[in-house]
């Protein structure tokens, strides 16, 4: 029964299209197709309209040539699952499908979709054959088999390889294919290529596929749009016609005047820089882990540590990692290349050491932060089991709505396991896929790693912060949200009606507060935050 269904957040059921309404859809499709091209727009098919796709294919629907005339008409492509069907029809309302701080994004989907009527969103696969562009932004998962074990994971190559023979059965011989998912290196050359052409052939297409790679730095939150548009782009080709392809097409719809393209020999490098980019973040990340359990043991704040050090410019890069590295990218993308290197350019030597060992560190965070709750509990002589705990902040970073592999999961799941009854709040995120959906995507569900995880199926997010702070045994600040930062002590203990545990992951806390809630009887933790045993023997001596 909840397979035909696509429910979007706003608790819409959405019936999936039937047979029947595919013609219908691909008699519309034609037509918009029709005036377009009347209007001299190129057509731009952008496969995937998710967190990266509804934005890029925002931003190219309002293109404007020289003469100020919208110069693209642009059609996101989104495979009617029952995670995502709501995504298209949303979008035809001139509603955003991803929620964020950015102001930018629902106008300008806004304006697209419904005054300049460049930006439409669809589930036939046919439109394909409209296309002087295809953007590729599906996503591409990398399945892990243990937790803290990147080595052992796979990446999931059915549904994007899947994609490519999609996009070669119906694109016109001379359209460009932008890749921008993020792939495993090699991917372009080794495995999109010989794969599209083989279908060309088998079509009687003598040429190449002209197909491209260019990697999204998109970072959803409060620059959202400026972080596609007006950020530098790396790119490359699989030949010469691709790469002058890829180069005018990014010149038209980015802002590359301000922001110059990097343009590199070989999409292998462009893959490259893309995992080494996110390898690298995550890595400086890892390393604070250590240095973070350092501070906990030897009375040092880490906060005030790591902004003492960033006055160093040469350092001011250095950050804080809270409870785990979430967001799509950073928990897999050195895996892509890991994998790579054994699976698509076939070698047989380890020669990886740092990127997976950051990788692990990253993933399995949490755990120690659900310790330090434990132990803020223990030191009130209360149990963690039955304990009410709620956790503020379901997403993998401040100000979005993205949940997928924050460390805030690893937490709940965690302390679920310990035996704590969980209430989450989050001011972005209406749904918890992660909790909802635990039993549909069984490779990539992390509450495999945990026992009694069942208790959480169906987690609500709660949006009313009082109710959820009313009757709590402890409050965990697991993601800086902007309506965290000024929570007022007074007022938390009031709603929660005793001095409860507070466990600060995330570097929210001033030393004021924590001196506020320790007067108030409350006992305090922090990830990194080794000086509050300090304040607390402050406290005690006034
Ligand atoms: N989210 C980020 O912050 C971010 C940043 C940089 C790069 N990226 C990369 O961009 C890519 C896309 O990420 P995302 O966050 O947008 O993922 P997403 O899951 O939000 O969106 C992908 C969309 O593609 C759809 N899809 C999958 N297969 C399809 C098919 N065959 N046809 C049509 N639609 C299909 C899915 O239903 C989904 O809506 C990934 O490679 C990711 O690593 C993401």
């Amino acid at each position: 029964m909840n397979e035909r269904f696509s429910i979007s957040p706003d608790g819409i059921k959405y019936p999936l299209p039937i047979e029947n309404d595919y013609k219908q859809e691909f008699v519309r499709i034609e037509k918009l197709v029709v005036e377009a091209k009347q209007k001299g727009q190129e057509i731009v098919v952008v496969m995937g309209v998710g967190f990266v796709g509804a934005v890029m294919a925002a931003i190219v629907a309002d293109t404007v040539d020289e003469n100020e005339k919208s110069s693209k008409f642009v059609i996101g492509m989104q495979r009617p699952s029952t995670r995502s069907y709501w995504k298209i029809l949303k979008l035809n309302e001139g509603i955003s499908p991803v929620k964020a701080e950015d102001p930018e994004v629902a106008p300008m989907i806004r304006r697209c979709v419904l005054e300049k009527k460049t930006l439409t969103a669809t589930f036939t696969y046919d439109a394909l054959q409209f296309a002087d562009v295809v953007i590729v932004d599906v996503q591409l998962d990398y399945a892990k088999k243990d937790l803290g074990n990147v080595r052992t994971g796979h990446v999931e190559m059915t549904a994007l390889e899947e994609s490519f023979d999609i996009i070669a059965q119906r694109i016109k011989p001379d359209c460009l294919v932008l890749i921008e998912t993020t792939v495993a290196p090699g991917t372009t050359e080794q495995i999109a290529l010989p794969a599209m052409r083989k279908v060309f052939r088998q079509r009687g297409i003598k040429t190449d596929p002209l197909l491209a790679h260019s990697y999204e730095r998109v970072m959803p939150g409060r620059d959202y749009v400026a972080s596609i548009r007006d950020f530098w782009r790396v790119c490359s080709g699989v030949n010469e016609e691709a790469k002058q392809r890829v180069v005018k097409f990014l010149n038209e719809v980015i802002n590359t005047k301000k922001y110059p393209l990097t343009v590199l020999d070989r999409p292998i490098e462009s893959e490259t820089a893309k995992i080494v980019e996110n390898s690298y973040r995550a890595t400086i990340l890892a390393f604070m882990d250590e240095w973070c359990k350092f501070a906990e043991t030897n009375g040092v704040d880490i906060i005030k540590v790591i902004n003492a050090i960033k006055m160093r410019p040469t350092h001011n890069n250095m950050i804080f990692p809270g409870p785990g590295i979430g967001g799509y990218c950073l928990p897999k993308d050195g895996g892509l290349g890991i994998w790579a290197y054994k699976h698509i350019l076939g070698f047989v030597d380890d020669i990886f050491k740092i990127t997976p060992l950051a990788i692990d560190i990253n993933d399995t965070r949490a755990l120690h932060a659900a310790q330090l709750v434990r132990d803020a509990l223990r030191n009130m002589g209360k149990p963690i089991a039955s304990a009410e705990v709620l956790v503020l902040g379901a997403s993998y970073r401040e100000d979005v709505g993205d949940t997928r592999y924050s460390g805030s999961e690893v937490l709940v799941r965690r302390l679920a396991e310990m035996g704590a009854e969980i209430r989450v709040h989050d001011p972005y995120v209406d749904v918890w896929w992660e909790f909802i959906n635990q039993d549909e995507y069984p490779d990539n569900n992390r509450s495999r790693f945990f026992r009694n995880q069942k208790k959480l199926e169906g987690l609500e997010v709660l949006k009313d912060l009082d109710r959820a702070l009313t009757d709590i045994d402890v409050l965990v600040f697991a993601v800086r949200h902007a309506p965290y930062l000024s929570l007022n002590p007074d007022y938390v203990i009031q709603l929660a009606g005793k001095p409860i545990a507070v466990v600060d992951c995330f570097g929210i806390l001033s030393d004021e507060m924590i001196r506020e809630y320790l007067k108030l009887g409350c006992d305090v933790k922090g990830l990194g935050r080794g000086h509050i045993r300090r304040l607390k023997e402050e406290i005690k001596r006034l």
